[in-house]
């Protein structure tokens, strides 16, 4: 029979082998006990939404839509659903939905999942990643922007990154933005008659003119500094929000930098922005992003409710956390060895290993029979203390052989003698 070709998984979507599910456990064990501290509870949301949620949240001049990054398809129903781009507008959804906030007009919250987004893959930027986010409703006060940056420094701590310094930024009110994109507008107009800008900045200035302080290009932003500064189209009391901001991080001592280039590629930012990066990760060196966004709640038929909230890239943290030599903590392999060396063994191969499992003790078991030679050299692999083998003359005398694999002793133990020794095995 001619040999059937392989499939290669999608472009830009990743396998986690075994190695690589180490790290991410070990992120998420550090997210979760930092949001635990800070009493936000877990939400998870659906990976498919309509598409008109996102077409309403995160905007159209979103780096999302008009890079036309979202993964849209009719469903058989003739229903338009998109893979969530990112976590936040599926969140407030659930959580307008649910009405869970007429309940309690406060809410924390985090999540953890697979986000899709078809940009053009390179290393850090893929068509799936995962994010861990967070979100919390309900509270106006400058504090809440503060606590999320503080969890996510402490979550960066926690994994072990030195040296975390957040990038700020005041986008201002809805209002503030509006006046300011007009007269940036404006500029850019005149500025490009003459000089020459980069052709996706030239989109950018009909589209989202803010993000042209993004550009990678030397010249435009060379040119952008020419451009307004929103700094001065910001209302008195947004900027007493940012300096409130930034006071609460000063006394916690978490280094920040102000950054007028920090435009983020969501439309429904207000105020406080932020991005966390860690070096290592190569141009996508953002790790987490976030920001205040009130008026999205209302925007998606919910009350009143002001939020902010954040999302950190797993896989970028990965990236970072190699660079800099960061190990997640080990899987346990379990210490201890059973095996059959003959098909007349398994049988009492398998219920020893059932009792053990049931007593919480982690047993390695090969599941066939194996030579002793084959055995042991399982059981070296994953570094066992100890390796119980049952051979036919082993079944026919009701015993086992039990070996210490540090000193090499070997011992014969009846059956129940082998039970008792499992149960305290440690
Ligand atoms: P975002 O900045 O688009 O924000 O994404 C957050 C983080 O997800 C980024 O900083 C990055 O680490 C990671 N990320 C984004 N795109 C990719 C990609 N294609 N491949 C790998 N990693 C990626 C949001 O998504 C907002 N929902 C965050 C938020 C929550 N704002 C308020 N609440």
């Amino acid at each position: 029979m001619a040999k059937k070709h392989t499939i290669q998984g999608v472009k830009g979507m990743e396998d986690i082998l075994p190695a690589d599910a180490a790290y991410y456990q070990f992120i998420e064990a550090a997210a979760r006990a930092v949001f635990a501290l800070y009493g936000y509870s877990e939400i998870r949301t659906p990976i498919l939404e309509p598409t008109e949620l996102f077409s309403r949240s995160v905007g159209d001049s979103s780096d999302i839509v008009v890079s036309k990054q979202m993964y849209t398809f009719t469903d058989p129903g003739e229903r338009s659903n998109t893979m969530r781009p990112e976590g936040t507008a599926g969140v407030v959804r659930a959580v307008v939905e649910h009405g869970l906030l007429k309940e309690n007009p406060t809410r924390k919250l985090w999540y953890s999942g697979q986000m899709f987004r078809y940009e053009k893959p390179q290393k850090g930027r893929l068509r799936q990643f995962n994010q861990l986010g967070l979100e919390a409703f309900g509270y106006t006060h400058p504090a809440a922007d503060a606590e999320i940056i503080a969890m996510v420094c402490r979550v960066l701590a926690r994994i072990g990154f030195a040296n975390i310094v957040v990038k700020l930024n005041n986008l201002g009110d809805k209002q503030d933005r509006a006046t300011y994109n007009e007269a940036l507008r404006a500029a850019l107009a005149e500025s490009m008659t003459a000089a020459p800008w980069c052709d996706q900045c030239k989109t950018r200035a009909l589209l989202n003119p803010m993000r042209v302080f993004d550009c990678k290009e030397p010249r435009c932003q060379e040119l952008a500094t020419t451009l307004p500064r929103i700094e001065q189209f910001i209302n008195p009391e947004a900027k007493a929000h940012f300096a409130t901001v930034t006071s609460l991080l000063d006394i916690c001592n978490i280094a920040w930098t102000l950054d007028e280039n920090l435009v983020r590629g969501l439309d429904y930012y207000c105020r406080t922005v932020f991005e966390f990066t860690q070096e290592g990760t190569g141009a996508q060196s953002a790790v987490g992003g976030g920001g205040r966004y009130d008026g999205l709640v209302e925007e998606l038929g919910g009350p009143t409710s002001p939020g902010v909230g954040v999302g950190l890239g797993v896989e970028r943290l990965i990236i970072a956390m190699k660079a800099q030599g960061i190990m997640p903590a080990e899987t346990a392999q379990p210490e201890l060895f059973i095996a059959a060396l003959d098909e007349v063994a398994i049988p009492a191969v398998f219920a020893l290993t059932e009792k053990a499992r049931a007593a919480q003790i982690p047993v390695a078991f090969d599941l066939q029979p194996k030579s002793l030679k084959a055995t042991l050299k399982s059981a070296n692999r994953i570094n066992a203390k100890t390796c119980v083998f049952v051979g036919p003359t082993e079944v026919e005398q009701q015993r086992v052989i039990w070996k210490n694999l540090t000193t090499g002793e070997q011992e014969s133990l009846t059956f129940s003698q082998t039970e008792e020794r499992l149960l305290n095995f440690r």
